[in-house]
């Protein structure tokens, strides 16, 4: 595969000789980004998904996204990841796992730990073990910037960890090491994506846990308040959607020598503090529906959990599996709220 990206994954993905991948978690905001582009790319996809967070209208966009006739090329089962008979059904005749399926928020976790317990770690033993009996040719994962823990360093580079700082850590952290041991015990192949706050469309904006992002557009376009946890210089590598989905694609269909099991970033390499999102977001707002936002964010205590600064390098991710980020934030600021305004939350603004 060549280093150099197009644009677009669907371009190069359909010179690819198609395969049948199951991508679990496939109704939830990333597994509906990569069944979209595969489809769109003619490949065969069979989604899992327990409808935890994920919903049927993500699918539902979907279809309607690819038409009919790459349609006929998905397969779903309604299923949950802890349930051997059903992840071994999912994994029947597949070539490639792209599982993504898990309970997310670092503060869900704390509240209920052995929920993201069973989802993010029985869960991801009973999908490691069905992708080895099926004989998948790669098993790629999502793991978390949140795995750096209190980690000082800046930029994050994979092989400096820290101690994890919430469940929701511990379960993503333990996922690597079952990951390591299924390669060196089984012989089988897979790659964890660190991924480091991904956003874009169908990610949810509502619930007690929604991601920073998706809630303040949200909150925007009503005209409510932004909070903002702590005094708003904690920073993130805010990672567009489309970059994941690439990295997926390419961490399993990667030719180049890897070892049986690496761990990789998934970013920018591209710092933005909350203050700074939160003016970029309304400035893109301003811009795209021409009205006036004049919000001013709120301020609140720092939350439990959270790291203060999160930055990656992305150096290894390019080597090994040549990935290239092909948004950078404010690019994939413009595209996710264009598609928050478009599903008809765009109506005018609330006040300020
Ligand atoms: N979005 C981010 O910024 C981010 C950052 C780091 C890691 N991740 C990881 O990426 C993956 C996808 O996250 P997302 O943002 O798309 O979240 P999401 O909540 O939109 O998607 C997760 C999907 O998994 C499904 N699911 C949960 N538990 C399940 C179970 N037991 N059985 C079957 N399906 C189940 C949900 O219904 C949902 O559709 C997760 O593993 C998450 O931990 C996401």
């Amino acid at each position: 595969m060549s280093s150099r990206p197009h644009p677009d994954p669907a371009a190069w993905l359909a010179a690819v000789p198609a395969q049948h991948w199951l991508v679990t978690g496939a109704a939830g905001f990333i597994g509906s980004n990569l069944v979209e582009t595969l489809l769109r790319a003619g490949h065969r996809v069979t989604g899992l998904d327990n409808f935890a967070t994920g919903h049927r209208r993500n699918l539902e966009e979907v279809r309607e996204q690819v038409g009919a006739s790459a349609w006929a090329r998905w397969r779903f089962i309604e299923g949950d990841i802890g349930d051997a008979a059903a992840c071994r059904e999912a994994t029947q005749g597949v070539d490639q796992v792209l599982h993504q399926a898990a309970l997310g928020s670092v503060p869900r976790s704390i509240a209920q730990p052995m929920r993201s317990f069973e989802a993010n770690v029985t869960g991801f033993v009973q999908m490691l073990t069905a992708a080895r009996d099926a004989g998948v040719r790669r098993f790629v994962y999502a793991s978390s910037s949140s795995v750096y823990g209190d980690h000082p360093d800046l930029p994050k580079v994979e092989d400096r960890v820290g101690r994890p700082l919430s469940p929701y850590a511990a379960t993503k952290a333990a996922n690597e090491l079952f990951a390591d041991v299924w390669a060196r015990t089984y012989g089988m192949t897979s790659v964890g994506l660190r991924y480091f706050n991904v956003f874009g469309p169908r990610q949810d904006p509502d619930g007690p846990y929604a991601a920073v992002i998706p809630l303040w557009v949200s909150a925007m376009l009503r005209g409510e308040p932004c909070v903002i946890n702590g005094d708003g210089q904690t920073s993130r590598d805010f990672c567009y959607v489309a970059n994941a989905v690439q990295a997926n694609l390419r961490a399993a269909l990667a030719a180049g020598p890897m070892p049986a099991h690496t761990v990789l970033n998934v970013a920018v390499g591209e710092r933005t503090s909350l203050v700074e999102l939160f003016e970029a977001l309304r400035d893109a707002l301003q811009r795209q529906l021409g009205a006036d936002y004049r919000l001013t964010p709120q301020f609140r205590d720092f939350r439990a959990g959270d790291v203060r600064h999160s930055l990656a390098s992305i150096e290894r991710a390019r080597t090994i599996i040549g990935y290239e980020p092909t948004h950078r934030v404010a690019q994939g600021i413009d595209e996710a709220i264009g598609w928050y305004a478009r599903r008809g939350q765009g109506a005018a603004p609330g006040g300020a």
